[in-house]
């Protein structure tokens, strides 16, 4: 079921809240791949009601092409979601969630100082605002974020804790190809070639925790068509740069491959 007004949706959720059920949001921009299926069997697993909600935020998006071209998919989305059991897909306009611009925002600045902080700027407090209108909105038991986007789950986690938000973060490991590239929606605007070499940024990963950042960042180097934005090494809570021995850490990396941005990283446990 498609629900595209706020007041909808809290009316179909009432009735569940009251009879105890607990729910479960997982909030997504669409164009759902396995990644995204991984985060929903995990909410159908452990949730009484599933809520998918499928929303292009333009406010954390820092590059008005990137808005434009993000691919908008909401039929084979919700078919999608239909298979996966999913009770209900939130699918509102940008008017019904921004009837006026803003004057409030949720902005957790010291955990986007690095990675893709610098280079997106205002695209975290574009995400956290989002997030906790949708966490208003549904107020869910559990939401499910997951892991490739490491930054993201770190700021939300953090935006939970000060802010007192009486919901439950559950991460979800990143679902790749047998070749290691992380499922992404840009990965589609790959050209056959681009795609091919795609996958180094996953194995510049693994040397990285293995043999060191430099030794990875010279693997990169080695092929002149990925131009590397970042590969840092940070703690995965507060997300300052660690030395590469600290554990756990995370080694994140940012790349461009022709016009596409891939972004990944590595979770080095304890
Ligand atoms: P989107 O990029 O659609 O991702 C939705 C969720 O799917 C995020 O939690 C993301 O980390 C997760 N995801 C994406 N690719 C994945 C993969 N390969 N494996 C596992 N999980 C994956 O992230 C956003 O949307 C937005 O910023 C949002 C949180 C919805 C706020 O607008």
């Amino acid at each position: 079921m498609i629900i595209t007004s706020i007041d909808a949706l809290r009316r179909r959720l009432l009735l569940s809240r009251m009879r105890g059920r607990t729910i479960g949001l997982v909030p997504t921009m669409g164009a759902l791949h396995e990644g995204h299926l991984s985060l929903i069997a995990k909410a159908r697993a452990e949730c009484k009601v599933v809520v998918v909600s499928i929303f292009v935020n333009p406010i954390q998006f820092n590059q008005p092409e990137d808005f434009a071209h993000y691919p908008r998919t909401l039929e084979s989305d919700a078919r999608q979601c239909s298979e996966a059991g999913v009770d209900a897909i939130f699918a509102p306009s940008a008017e019904e969630m921004y009837p006026a611009p803003l004057a409030t925002f949720v902005d957790v600045p010291s955990l986007g100082e690095h990675l893709c902080g610098p280079h997106r700027p205002g695209h975290f407090r574009g995400v956290a605002t989002v997030v906790m209108k949708l966490f208003q909105i549904v107020q869910p038991d559990f939401a499910y974020f997951g892991e490739k986007d490491a930054q993201q789950l770190a700021v939300i986690r953090r935006m939970v804790r000060d802010l007192n938000v009486p919901v439950e973060i559950v991460p979800v490991q990143t679902v790749r190809e047998p070749d290691g590239l992380a499922l992404s929606s840009r990965n589609r605007r790959l050209t056959a070639e681009e795609r091919k070499i795609a996958p180094m940024l996953y194995r510049a990963l693994g040397i990285a925790a293995e043999e060191g950042a430099e030794k990875a960042v010279e693997f990169l180097r080695s092929e002149p068509r990925i131009r590397l934005e970042y590969l840092e090494v940070v703690d995965p809570v507060d997300m300052q740069p660690v030395s590469g021995e600290e554990r756990p850490s995370v080694i994140a990396i940012a790349a461009w491959i022709g016009n596409v941005r891939l972004i990944d990283n590595l979770l080095v446990p304890a």
